[in-house]
């Protein structure tokens, strides 16, 4: 798509510029809202900007190393696409478009149980490596039936998230008139959906692609599962420790924990034998007012001591972002919404143009702090603000 890569397109903020003049208000504010009164989502993305950066000078780094090792599988980039539900609404076939531009770049997409596309679809549209994110929404009988379905199609990790005993207050989404557009009577929708008459282009894609999606990697006796249904179907379904128990059983890879935040989940997560967690407050969409996952991350990787790897997502706009989370422990990070800005501005192009941008920072940040390799950044990168805890040394 032509637009994405001229002087208007120089940022992650650029790209959701254009997804928000792309997508209807009730669609970008879904990908950009937080709980209540977002002060974690905020408070992901202004972390970084008190960290700051130690270079060193007069050193050559000509072709900076960028890969990381994440659960034995060598990436050409420090970081993954994470998991996030219902792409399918941002962008036809957007789970396809984005797994498609992140196995092109080297690195992994992870398909969300709320995805609008199958296991299946992502697998054979892609040819790069892909993690599965699992909720248990339907019940164990039903995530039994997608882990094995993950396993078939090659899925080489699973994601088990463990923040969202309920969907969390997104006032933005209810403003818009969600619950209206998803089960409201006729005459209560009218009023929200001028919205979509406002973006044309869009509402040809969706409905060339189908429409509302259903779910289909949650299979019920009836078909998918519909829209309407996720709010009750995550409240019924909440994943419990003890749950690791059987997912293991059903799958005999590495599993994830994402949704850490405290040293005491993180000591749990190693005690039951997960072999990585993501530190993450689920982009600030969950619980407001807990921590921005930069500030408890160098906490959490000393509590881990390296038993176990850790990642961590939230906030990442920037490639220094990266860099500043590798140099605090973690070992690769996640990004949410800086690709999905940029299905949602232009399609799998505009995550390539993302990936790309976040990539570019990278070498650029790398060259500037006079460091040969992400593996090579350390805490002597960094300062923390002061009242943060010194992070250890690795
Ligand atoms: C629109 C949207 C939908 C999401 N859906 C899921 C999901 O289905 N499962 C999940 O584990 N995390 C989900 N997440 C959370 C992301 O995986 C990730 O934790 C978060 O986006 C990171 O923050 P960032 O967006 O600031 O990068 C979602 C995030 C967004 C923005």
């Amino acid at each position: 798509m032509t637009g994405l890569r001229g002087h208007d397109v120089l940022n992650i903020a650029d790209l959701r510029r254009l997804a928000e003049r792309r997508v209807p208000r009730v669609v970008f504010d879904y990908i950009d809202g937080g709980a209540e009164n977002e002060v974690t989502l905020q408070a992901n993305v202004r972390a970084y900007e008190g960290v700051t950066l130690r270079p060193r000078g007069a050193v050559a780094t000509v072709d900076p190393e960028l890969g990381a090792t994440v659960l034995g599988a060598r990436l050409a980039l420090p970081f993954l696409l994470a998991p996030v539900g219902s792409t399918r609404l941002f962008h036809p076939r957007g789970e396809v478009a984005a797994a498609q531009a992140a196995g092109a770049a080297g690195t992994v997409y992870t398909l969300s149980t709320l995805a609008g596309s199958s296991i299946e679809e992502v697998r054979d549209g892609s040819s790069g490596p892909l993690w599965y994110q699992l909720y248990l929404v339907g019940g164990r009988e039903v995530a039994r039936r997608a882990i094995s379905r993950a396993r078939a199609a090659g899925y080489s990790a699973l994601v088990v998230t463990i923040d969202t005993a309920v969907a969390g207050l997104r006032e933005r989404d209810l403003r818009n008139g969600i619950k209206e557009l998803l089960a409201g009577p006729p005459l209560a929708r009218i009023p929200f959906l001028l919205q979509f008459l406002a973006r044309p282009r869009w509402l040809y894609g969706f409905l060339r692609d189908g429409g509302l999606m259903r779910f289909p990697n949650v299979l019920l006796a009836d078909g998918p599962m519909g829209y309407v249904d996720v709010g009750p179907a995550l409240e019924r379904s909440v994943v419990s420790w003890d749950d690791l128990g059987w997912i293991r059983r059903e799958w005999d890879g590495p599993i994830v924990v994402k949704g850490v935040l405290t040293v005491e989940d993180a000591r749990q997560a190693v005690s039951e034998g997960a072999d990585a967690i993501v530190v993450s407050n689920h982009g600030g969409r969950q619980l407001d007012g807990v921590p921005a996952t930069l500030r408890v991350l160098p906490e959490i990787a000393a509590a881990v001591g390296g038993r176990i790897e850790v990642l961590l997502d939230g906030g990442i706009r920037r490639g220094s972002d990266v860099v500043k989370a590798l140099c605090l422990g973690a070992t690769a990070v996640l990004i949410g919404r800086a690709y999905v800005y940029g299905l949602a501005a232009g399609g799998g192009p505009g995550v390539a143009r993302a990936i790309e941008i976040l990539r570019a920072d990278i070498v650029r940040t790398l060259k500037l702090l006079g460091c040969a390799a992400t593996a090579d950044l350390g805490p002597g990168h960094v300062d923390v603000p002061a009242d943060w805890p010194k992070p250890p040394l690795r």
